[in-house]
């Protein structure tokens, strides 16, 4: 006689975003002023905390870091207001294309880098949201979002293909380019297959006029909620801005 095993159901990577980004939703309390991401991921944060005001009564208002969230926050009442008006935001919950070992990141793969940083820089403590596939000992596998001003184009991509081991391409192309919430086009810059030291890079960039912000996020993320399949692990950055149970240090 056979005896048919159970099937073993794999989380798909859809099942890993939505418990990344619900698990994320225990550090948002009651009263809190929230920097609300954008991408995929993070939209399941965004849902569950619309659920959390809904069901629970929580206070809370959010920031949107993209129109695209602004949209997403707008269908499910969250109540938002303009980054000016917050001063200093609690937490912000977002994605990111890769984080490291040092919890540093790389951003921008949906083109919303910009806000992005603005965002979470005003904030008390970042927190990332991300499946396994996001994890990397070193960053420079995904390839580095660059927001240029639209008129100064030719000449960063100039700048940033003198120092650029790999490709600088135009995001969407040419004749059809990506455009930003802020009318700047994106760079995706091949630097490959490491980064050695992120923080020089981004000064560098920086340095670029005609750059309006770039993709690396060094020393703003405090927790990173990865989901694997093995379960859902929050990774507190040890010299960061939030203790072992989630609150902000003194
Ligand atoms: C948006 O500009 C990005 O920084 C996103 O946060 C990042 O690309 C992660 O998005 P996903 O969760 O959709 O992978």
């Amino acid at each position: 006689m056979h005896v048919l095993a159970p099937p073993v159901i794999m989380a798909s990577l859809e099942d890993l975003k939505e418990q990344a980004g619900i698990a994320a939703c225990s550090f948002v309390s009651d009263g809190m002023a929230i920097g609300l991401g954008t991408g995929s991921t993070v939209r399941y944060s965004i849902i569950e905390i619309a659920r959390m005001i809904r069901e629970e009564g929580m206070n809370i208002v959010g920031v949107p870091t993209s129109e695209i969230t602004r949209d997403l926050a707008t269908k499910l009442e969250i109540p938002l207001i303009e980054l000016d008006e917050a001063n200093t935001l609690d937490l912000t919950i977002d994605g990111a294309d890769e984080f490291d070992s040092r919890f540093d990141l790389i951003k921008g793969g949906g083109g919303a880098l910009t806000r992005e940083k603005i965002v979470a820089l005003a904030s008390r403590s970042m927190v990332v949201v991300a499946d396994h596939t996001k994890q990397v000992e070193t960053l420079g596998r995904f390839d580095l979002p660059v927001e240029v001003h639209a008129a100064s184009l030719l000449g960063v991509k100039d700048a940033i293909s003198s120092i650029c081991p790999g490709e600088v391409l135009l995001r969407g192309g040419e004749i059809a380019p990506f455009i930003t919430d802020n009318g700047g086009m994106i760079l995706d810059c091949s630097f490959g297959p490491i980064i050695a030291n992120p923080g020089h890079l981004e000064q560098e960039i920086r340095e670029i006029s005609g750059v309006v912000e770039v993709g690396l996020f060094v020393g703003i993320c405090d927790a990173v909620v990865v989901a694997s399949e093995v379960g859902v692990n929050t990774l507190i950055k040890p010299d960061g801005r939030l203790n072992s149970s989630g609150g902000v240090k003194d």
